[in-house]
């Protein structure tokens, strides 16, 4: 085998897919001399609300503002709990704790989603939210979640920020809480070109109150009902965004056409790959494998020119920032031994047929 570089992500791949288009869509709206806050927004909500089969979607400057907005509107905030998984990604746990609320972990199952039957031991009397991380493009158990959430009368905002498209019993995810926060980071499977986000929900009330908090929290122009931020989402991200969108059918069969091999043929006892919970479908985010000798791994790819990342290294609870919610390590066992042990390989729309087959034949030649 040849040697070859394969980074774990190449976004200019993403680009050239639809090179023409992207380019023809940014000169438009160039051209247009409107560029917050304008017609392609508008566009992008409805079809992005239609898509995931939301009465409303309100688009905003960022995952991580989606989320914190979300539980502010809500009125989550200091004095109370909020259930999450112990592996989410810190901006996850960000959403909740730029509030004041306090984040209650998890733990995860073996599809690194939370563990739905360990929520209940969780919920005390200051439980008023149960945040739902789609990890690694894969749909949560929702069913169990939204039964729980009924029967103690809390709010569930989930985390779609990595599983645009994802369903669980052929819904999308993002339409079982009361809010649905996405991320359009570029690296995500609906990808923007620089920063955005955008929430979705059926509830016609906190799509107003989020597009009224966007915008410094006036409806009208210097007319402010309440103090806000500013999180809106820009026309040339907007416009870039629904180019995506009209693919994202496309873009998701790739990246599951590389997925469905890997899971086909990696084949080496170390590595534990990724399961598929029934009734839920994975868009393949990332591709996460597990293996205790993963230093080792990760040394024997670079040393072939292949490149791995960590979803994540140092799991929230035991992250700096979070020091002061007193916790250690022991204290979530499962959230533990999965950031020591989860690698994600390569994967990325445009990767080619020659550099799945050398991830592929290299993983496999590991010993
Ligand atoms: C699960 C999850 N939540 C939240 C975020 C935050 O999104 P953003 O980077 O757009 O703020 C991300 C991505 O970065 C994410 O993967």
């Amino acid at each position: 085998m040849e040697k070859m570089k394969i980074m774990t992500n190449r976004l200019d791949r993403g680009f050239y897919l639809y090179q023409e288009e992207f380019e023809k869509k940014a000169v438009e709206v160039l051209h247009s001399g409107w560029y917050v806050l304008g017609n392609e927004v508008k566009s992008f909500e409805n079809e992005f609300a239609k898509y995931i089969g939301s009465k409303y979607c309100v688009g905003l400057a960022s995952g991580l503002d989606s989320l914190w907005i979300a539980f502010r509107v809500l009125g989550i905030g200091a004095g109370d709990e909020v259930i999450v998984q112990g592996n989410a990604y810190i901006a996850s746990v960000m959403g909740i704790t730029i509030n004041g609320a306090v984040p209650v972990f998890v733990e995860p199952d073996e599809y690194y989603n939370i563990d739905v039957d360990k929520i209940e031991e969780k919920i005390s009397d200051k439980t008023r939210a149960i945040l739902v991380v789609h990890l690694y493009g894969q749909a949560s158990n929702m069913q169990p979640v939204m039964d729980i959430a009924r029967k103690y009368n809390l709010k569930v905002v989930e985390d779609c920020a990595q599983s645009h498209g994802a369903c669980f019993n052929g819904k999308m995810t993002g339409t079982f809480g009361d809010i649905g926060c996405f991320s359009f980071y570029p690296s995500k499977n609906l990808g923007a070109f620089g920063d955005a986000g955008a929430i979705v929900t059926d509830n016609e009330r906190i799509a107003d109150d989020i597009r009224v908090f966007r915008n410094y929290g006036s409806e009208k122009r210097y007319y402010n009902r309440i103090v806000g931020a500013n999180s809106r989402l820009d026309e040339l991200q907007a416009g870039l965004l629904r180019v995506r969108l009209s693919h994202i059918a496309e873009l998701e069969n790739d990246k599951k056409m590389i997925c469905t091999r890997y899971l086909e043929e990696l084949k080496n006892d170390q590595i534990q790959l990724p399961q598929i919970r029934k009734n839920a479908t994975h868009i393949w985010h990332q591709f996460v494998i597990r293996l205790d000798k993963r230093q080792e791994l990760i040394d024997y790819l670079a040393e072939r020119g292949i490149d791995t990342m960590i979803h994540y290294p140092i799991p929230p609870h035991l992250s700096e920032a979070y020091q002061y919610l007193g916790m250690h390590r022991g204290d979530l066992p499962v959230t533990e031994s999965y950031a020591e042990t989860v690698l994600s390989i390569p994967l990325y729309n445009g990767m080619t047929r020659e550099e799945q087959d050398y991830v592929i034949e290299t993983i496999n030649t590991f010993q």
